[in-house]
């Protein structure tokens, strides 16, 4: 009897991948997420051979990422993963939360399964599209023997979902692993593993079960010449759950700042210290605010609704 190959669920959420352009030499000019998850398909008649199916989460521009999004992104890879005959899942969405929504569903689901997220920097419409390939590899990592895990792929560099960042507003290689640790690179069609797969507890769906319209409020306030902690007080007085501090340094911060962020902690505010930097840990010492180790600004919010989500 001959065993099926297994099959790669895709799913749609929109994005520059899904973008067009009135021409194809306007690289920037595209209105992002016009496209269905079957049009980007058709574009790579490579992938005919694989076991494919495809469908639409969302159709969105990620800079309007949302947390009914994100819960409703979350249950539908859930389900597709549970399914026996599914080998992993790519995620098409745009880059500019990719970071974002690739460690809300490495911290919730923690897979043991691949779940490739990728998308691309210019609109399906572009002289020589990304998209395309990008989308290629990603489905050659879900298929990948050993592939576990939440990873972005881009470009043929494979990154896990703790480091990744975008650090390049036009490149088509716009993302970078913070700490320069790679997971895979995609060198035509082969993965070439180079660190290990992600791995991690899964806090589960039901931590992110109530209404996305109650979840914690969190903001990131960011430290600078000038920072008096001004915006930290009128968070408080508006009412928040939650702060992410983005400090200078090794998560330093101005003394108004960290003076308006201790009496926000004391009035019941959580806080989180990280980094303005583009990459390294804040490291942790007796006496200053909780560190949020080497979690970007971005993940330390999600870092913390995420814990919020679990206080009775
Ligand atoms: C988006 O993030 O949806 C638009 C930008 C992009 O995908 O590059």
């Amino acid at each position: 009897m001959q065993t099926l190959a297994p099959l790669v669920v895709l799913l749609g959420t929109g994005g520059t991948i899904a973008g067009t352009a009135r021409s194809a030499n306007d690289g920037v000019g595209y209105t992002a997420a016009q496209l269905n998850v079957d049009d980007l398909l058709r574009a790579v008649p490579a992938l005919s051979a694989c076991r494919l199916e495809a469908h639409q989460v969302a159709q969105l521009d990620s800079k309007d990422m949302d947390f009914l999004t994100w819960q409703r992104l979350a249950a539908v890879t859930h389900e597709h993963l549970a399914r026996p005959e599914v080998g992993g899942i790519v995620i098409t969405h745009g880059t500019d939360t990719l970071e974002e929504t690739a460690y809300f569903l490495h911290r919730v689901l923690a897979p043991t399964k691949p779940v490739v997220l990728t998308a691309a920097m210019r609109p399906a419409t572009a002289l020589a599209p990304d998209g395309p390939q990008n989308l290629y590899d990603a489905v050659q990592l879900a298929l990948a023997p050993g592939a576990a895990g939440v990873v972005v792929s881009l470009a043929g560099r494979v990154h896990d979902a703790i480091q990744v960042r975008k650090t390049h507003s036009y490149r088509v290689d716009a993302f970078e692993s913070s700490d320069g640790s790679l997971v895979a690179l995609v060198e035509e069609g082969r993965v070439r593993l180079l660190g290990r797969w992600p791995a991690g507890e899964a806090l589960g769906l039901a931590r992110i079960q109530s209404p996305a319209d109650q979840w914690p409020r969190v903001e990131i306030v960011m430290n600078h010449a000038g920072a008096d902690g001004g915006l930290v007080r009128a968070l408080v007085t508006r009412g928040i759950d939650g702060l992410v501090a983005a400090g200078t340094g090794n998560g330093t911060l101005s003394c108004g700042l960290e003076s308006a962020l201790r009496d926000a902690e004391a009035a019941g505010v959580r806080v989180l210290r990280s980094t303005r930097c583009d990459a390294g840990p804040v490291m942790d010492l007796p006496g200053l605010l909780p560190s949020a180790g080497a979690l970007s600004p971005v993940k330390a919010r999600i870092e913390l609704i995420l814990a919020l989500l679990a206080a009775p």
